[in-house]
């Protein structure tokens, strides 16, 4: 046994083995995509495909040792046991749910990376002080219950357990039912007792390391997130006799809350790096000579700055009354997930910094535009995240996502490296 640092300097994962893994687990959901005609994978949260995709990865956590713990919102938990095995463990994590048009790295580079080190720590007979645990989240995306980050901020407190249980899909299902039905509505107590630290490998989803030549990014905190979902409500009538004045028609006031929120950016009021989206749209009934009488849609408001978030907030929905008077519709809207912005602990930043340069790789801060477990898990220990380029200026959320097996292992190897230092501390 063999718990000397020394014995750690130079330890790489194996690249093929982790970039095989996440091919695999990739399989799993994927389908061929219409618009780019490559394959993609969809394994939304709590799906059929999802359950698939939870049991693999639970099969290789056993395979490799790691006794496996699922909580009351299913998280899953693979503890390979340290030297002193009192001591709260390392945790190295992130999520294998998608949205619908995912491709294979997402949150999966997280989770088979951490596993592609308890593989290689197997291999090389390194055992660690503290024990080791590699996490998987339940929901991170928000795409099919409308919120993210759901598991770890069960996990961690910010979203209670009866409520995240109540939450339906855009069908009427059940959160807690669909949990059932996965097999992951696990018995083990939901909020978690802090870990020593929590690590998280992530590609990118943006341009800029791949553009600027970096390999590692350290990822010095998260910008805020608020989503709104809306229903617009408006009359449904003949688009050939009725007369412009009579309308009320909620397609044109989605529109009209669509272009705010580009008025929005381009006034700069808001900081320079607002981002604004409005993702759904879906007009009822959706048909060529029919005034859409109801709109169901969602805003997606970011912003690295919580005080601009507060007033892009308050203007937006400002914004919505006076549509409702303009164009005669009620809008009924729910705030579905809102997180301030995060930063991580300089410390563990540091240690990313410093054990990239040790490997040779170049390296940057950067702040995350995305939302990660990560956040979640900022408010129980110190956290911080590697991120890895993507090719095709980062693009995510899409078939086209892609790193190279170089980008993942070096991302891997640098958690790695702090993930054994973090797990020899005493
Ligand atoms: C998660 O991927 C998000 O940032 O929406
Ligand atoms: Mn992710
Ligand atoms: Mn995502």
């Amino acid at each position: 046994m063999d718990t000397r640092s020394a014995s750690r300097q130079g330890l790489k994962i194996d690249g093929q083995r982790l970039y095989h893994t996440l091919g695999e687990l990739g399989q799993i959901g994927s389908y061929v995509d219409e618009e780019t005609g490559l394959s993609g994978v969809n394994r939304l949260a709590l799906s059929a495909a999802d359950k698939q995709g939870r049991n693999q990865v639970v099969t290789w956590m056993r395979a490799l040792g790691l006794s496996v713990t699922v909580d009351r919102i299913g998280n899953v938990y693979g503890r390979r046991a340290g030297v002193r095995d009192d001591l709260p463990p390392v945790m190295i994590g992130s999520h294998i749910d998608s949205v619908p048009t995912a491709g294979r790295f997402d949150g999966c580079l997280g989770v088979l990376g951490g596993l592609e080190i308890v593989q290689t720590l197997n291999a090389n007979d390194v055992h660690t002080l503290r024990p080791l645990t590699v996490a998987f989240f339940t929901d991170e995306e928000g795409c099919r219950f409308g919120t993210d980050m759901l598991g770890s901020a069960v996990a961690t407190g910010r979203i209670a357990l009866d409520e995240a249980y109540r939450l339906r899909d855009a069908n009427g299902c059940v959160l807690v039912d669909e949990l059932r039905g996965t097999g992951f509505l696990g018995a083990a107590d939901e909020r978690l007792t802090p870990p020593h630290a929590y690590l998280e490998c992530h590609i990118e989803q943006g341009p800029v390391l791949r553009s600027r030549g970096v390999d590692i990014g350290v990822v010095s905190g998260v910008q805020a997130i608020s989503w709104h979902e809306l229903t617009i409500t408006g009359k449904s009538a003949h688009a050939g006799t009725t007369p412009m004045y009579l309308r009320a028609d909620a397609g044109v006031a989605a529109a009209r809350i669509n272009l705010k929120l580009r008025e929005m950016i381009s006034s700069g009021q808001f900081g320079n790096e607002m981002r604004a989206t409005m993702g759904a749209i879906a007009p009822n009934p959706g048909l060529v000579n029919i005034v859409p009488g109801k709109v169901r849609a969602t805003v997606d408001l970011r912003n690295p700055s919580d005080p601009h978030m507060k007033d892009a907030e308050a203007a937006i929905i400002a914004f919505y009354q006076t549509v409702e008077e303009c164009e005669h519709v009620s809008i009924r809207w729910r705030q579905s997930a809102r997180t301030d912005s995060v930063k991580f602990d300089d410390s563990v930043a540091r240690r990313i910094a410093n054990g990239a340069t040790a490997l040779g790789l170049s390296h940057e801060p950067i702040t995350s535009g995305a939302g990660h477990d990560a956040q979640e898990m900022s408010r129980l220990c110190k956290t911080a995240m590697v991120f890895v380029p993507g090719e095709y200026d980062g693009i995510s959320h899409n078939p086209r996502e892609y790193s190279t097996m170089e980008q993942c292992a070096r991302g891997v190897d640098v958690l790695m490296a702090v993930a054994l230092e973090l797990a020899d501390e005493s």
